[in-house]
């Protein structure tokens, strides 16, 4: 990476007693998408509020595009959808974006913003009259609208219904598309897997893991292929015509379980053993992990509502 978007090393935030950040590091790669997932409470807006230069660190560095947070050349250059609120309650949903637009040399058409945001019919409306929903997507419309190079976006779906979460989620992509950068926080596992190039995984304030979703679920010997046939196969006699380390077993009768490094030649070795063995392998279906089956293997807990 030449010159990182976002470069956080050694991260740490204290409330009174609680350490709410605790050594968090990572760096964002120009024009690509990190999630910051994790669970309520984990301290992931404790940590885009000091990326963004809205709150102070106890420990640690942060480098936004270079510079200190807090510096004001970023202003124009960086956008923020913070968790809630944002906005002035009495101005209207399209003057409000357009006076956002107004701050900035090249603007996005805020019309078109509107559009794409389903947020055209109620432009005329008050702020604080708008629904929680539509808030949050003027709340979005306005971190981009500038053009911004990097932008902040604290759970920008929380609470959305599907069809606003999928615009949300279009306009992620044609901004990373336009070669924006994209901090995004979200406890959704679908979210990150749909959007991200990268995943940092934070619980209690400490990264427990991190890389791309490839990189999360790729099966160290964790994947498994299973399939239905004859009861009483030859299961060591498959077993040693696959890989080193690899696993069959067959429980309860007639259903087997293949465990290892599930890859293409593994899948091929198998069904050349049953082959060559007259097996119908029924039913044969790969399972590996999803980022959600590696959350609970990294933290041991469900994401907490
Ligand atoms: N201003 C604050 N004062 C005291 N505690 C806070 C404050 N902001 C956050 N916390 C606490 O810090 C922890 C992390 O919070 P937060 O950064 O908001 O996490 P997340 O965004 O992942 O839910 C939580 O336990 C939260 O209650
Ligand atoms: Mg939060």
């Amino acid at each position: 990476m030449d010159q990182p978007a976002l470069e956080v090393a050694g991260l740490v935030k204290r409330y009174g007693g609680l350490t709410a950040v605790d050594g968090i590091s990572f760096r964002v790669a120009p024009a690509s998408v990190l999630a910051l997932l994790g669970p309520n409470g984990a301290g992931k807006t404790s940590t885009v509020e000091i990326c963004e230069g809205f709150r102070r660190p106890d420990g640690g560095t942060v480098r936004v595009l270079g510079l200190d947070p807090r510096d004001r050349a970023l202003r124009p250059r960086v956008g923020v959808m913070p968790q809630a609120g944002g906005a002035y309650p009495g101005l209207r949903a399209g003057e409000m974006l357009r006076l956002v637009a107004s701050y900035s040399a090249h603007p996005l058409d805020p019309g078109d913003l509107l559009d794409r945001l389903a947020l055209t019919d109620v432009q005329g409306t008050a702020y604080r009259r708008l629904s929680g929903g539509q808030q949050q997507r003027l709340s979005l419309a306005m971190a981009v609208v500038g053009r911004p190079e990097l932008v902040f976006l604290d759970e920008p779906t929380a609470g959305l219904d599907p069809q606003a979460r999928r615009a949300t989620w279009e306009l992620v992509r044609a901004l990373r598309a336009d070669g924006v950068t994209v901090v995004l926080t979200t406890h959704l596992m679908d979210e990150a897997e749909q959007l991200a190039d990268h995943v940092v995984v934070i619980d209690h304030g400490r990264v427990v893991g991190a890389g791309t979703v490839d990189d999360l679920t790729r099966t160290e010997a964790a994947g498994q292929l299973r399939f239905r046939a004859t009861p009483g196969l030859a299961v060591h006699q498959l077993a040693a015509a696959l890989p080193t380390g690899t696993t069959v077993g067959e429980a309860p009768a007639g259903q087997y379980v293949v465990t290892g490094t599930v890859d293409p030649q593994l899948l091929a070795a198998v069904t050349a053993w049953c082959a060559g063995n007259g097996v119908l392998a029924e039913d044969l279906r790969v399972e590996t992990r999803t980022l959600e089956d590696v959350f609970l293997e990294l933290t041991g807990t469900e994401l907490r509502p």
